[in-house]
């Protein structure tokens, strides 16, 4: 699909969804599940062009993984069991693959090559390179982007200060040191997404965590298991702001992960004024898990800074749509991170919503948004991101006239039914 075009009408967001699997433990489920012994098998696995990258890795090593409608089995070869791959590892959109995998094929005995696209080759690897480095890892390339070329060799545990709140970064580590002689703890300068953690210790593999140092030993070998995988939050998110935004709106949005250290953006809509409640909250294979109920209403400005940036990092676009519709100011600092995503993602919202009319300027670590309540349609450009893509979709839904979304067709990345999903919930009046 080249461009999504949303022409101007009264829309309510009424019904249920079940968004697609979260794409983080989506990826997790296949890297743990290949590393394992025996099969694993995951319900509610997304998907999508990123997590096929990854899956694509591991069977270039040998990993049989079949994936299905809404799930995944991977037939591990243990931890000692992955082969040399037969050709350079395509990472392709996804950071998530590109770190993880470098963390992973570190702690290998084969050469191996990884690259992406245009995109992630420009996306910094440093952040992973260097502590991996520093354990060993023998890492060449052309200054420190992708590709990248790893020589195996044996790691040693090391106890590293990060110095970016990256789960990326922590997860990499994490991976090699399950290879390295001796522990390795990583200590992250605010707490982020702990997925690898929480899935090695259902996976049966010991994590031993304190305050914001994690740490894993060497040797375990772990056998397959069973997972469920909740819907993806980052996807929830669209559908909650557009309910949030458009008058009459009420929507349940399913099964939705509830890990706390992904529920900043739940917690800063909430500081908004939005009426959103978490209902039928339970456990599952490691994770918390919830139905959310989202409603229109009146929202406020809010400052947004310190942890809870890392807490919605990957929603702070669709958050910042929710702001022109808040009265006020709001105001987002400490984000610098957007800037290193599949776009600059500071530069994308603030350029794409001002041509929608939106009062938004950037700063060098966020954006300061008026809220007027108003949009008005024009075309804009998703510049090759999903989040920005979907993040313009729900703008458009209370923009004045057409507006036309370029590049749209980049949502597989993450969310490849999101717009036949968001037809079907629009309700034009
Ligand atoms: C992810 C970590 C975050 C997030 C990305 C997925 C993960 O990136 O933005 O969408 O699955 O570990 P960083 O580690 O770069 O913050």
């Amino acid at each position: 699909m080249a461009d999504f075009i949303l022409k101007e009408k009264t829309r309510t967001f009424t019904g249920e969804i079940t968004p697609p699997g979260d794409k983080s433990i989506s990826h997790r489920a296949i890297i743990l599940g290949s590393l394992a012994r025996g099969k694993t098998r995951a319900s509610g696995f997304l998907a999508s062009r990123d997590t096929l990258a990854t899956a694509n890795a591991f069977r270039s090593m040998g990993v049989e993984v079949e994936i299905g409608a809404g799930r995944v089995e991977i037939a591990g070869n243990g931890l000692f069991g992955l082969e040399a791959p037969r050709k350079t590892i395509d990472a392709e959109n996804s950071g998530t693959t590109a770190r993880l995998l470098t963390g992973v094929l570190s702690a290998q005995s084969f050469r191996s090559t990884i690259t992406g696209d245009d995109s992630l080759r420009r996306r910094p690897m440093s952040r992973v390179t260097v502590p991996l480095r520093s354990m060993g890892a023998r890492i060449s390339g052309e200054g420190e982007v992708l590709p990248l070329h790893i020589t195996g060799s044996g790691l040693r545990g090391m106890d590293y200060r990060s110095p970016v709140a990256s789960a990326q970064v922590k997860s990499a580590i994490l991976l090699a040191g399950l290879y390295a002689a001796g522990r390795t703890s990583v200590t992250e300068p605010e707490r982020t997404r702990d997925h690898t953690e929480r899935m090695l210790r259902y996976f049966g593999v010991p994590v031993e965590m304190s305050g914001t140092r994690v740490s894993v030993s060497p040797g375990v070998e772990f056998s397959g298991t069973e997972l469920e995988i909740p819907s993806d939050i980052s996807s929830a998110a669209f559908f909650i702001v557009a309910a949030l935004v458009n008058p009459g709106s009420e929507i349940m949005v399913k099964n939705v992960g509830l890990n706390p250290l992904r529920t900043g953006v739940l917690d800063i809509l909430g500081e908004m004024g939005a009426d959103i409640s978490v209902e039928n909250r339970r456990e599952c294979c490691g994770e918390s898990v919830g139905d959310l109920v989202a409603r229109h209403g009146a929202l406020r400005s809010v400052r947004i800074e310190g942890e809870s940036v890392s807490r919605a990092i990957d929603e702070l676009p669709v958050i910042s749509v929710a702001a022109c519709f808040a009265e006020g100011e709001t105001v987002i600092s400490g984000a610098g991170e957007l800037r290193v995503k599949e776009t600059d993602r500071i530069s994308a919202m603030t350029g794409e919503l001002s041509k929608l009319g939106a009062e938004i300027r950037e700063t060098s670590d966020g954006m300061i948004i008026n809220g007027t309540g108003e949009l008005r349609g024009a075309r804009c450009e998703s510049r090759g991101d999903h989040r920005v893509a979907m993040s313009l979709a729900v703008a458009a839904t209370r923009a004045r006239g057409e507006t036309v979304i370029g590049d749209a067709g980049c949502v597989s990345i993450s969310f490849p039914e999101f717009f036949p999903l968001f037809e079907t919930l629009v309700d034009p009046k």
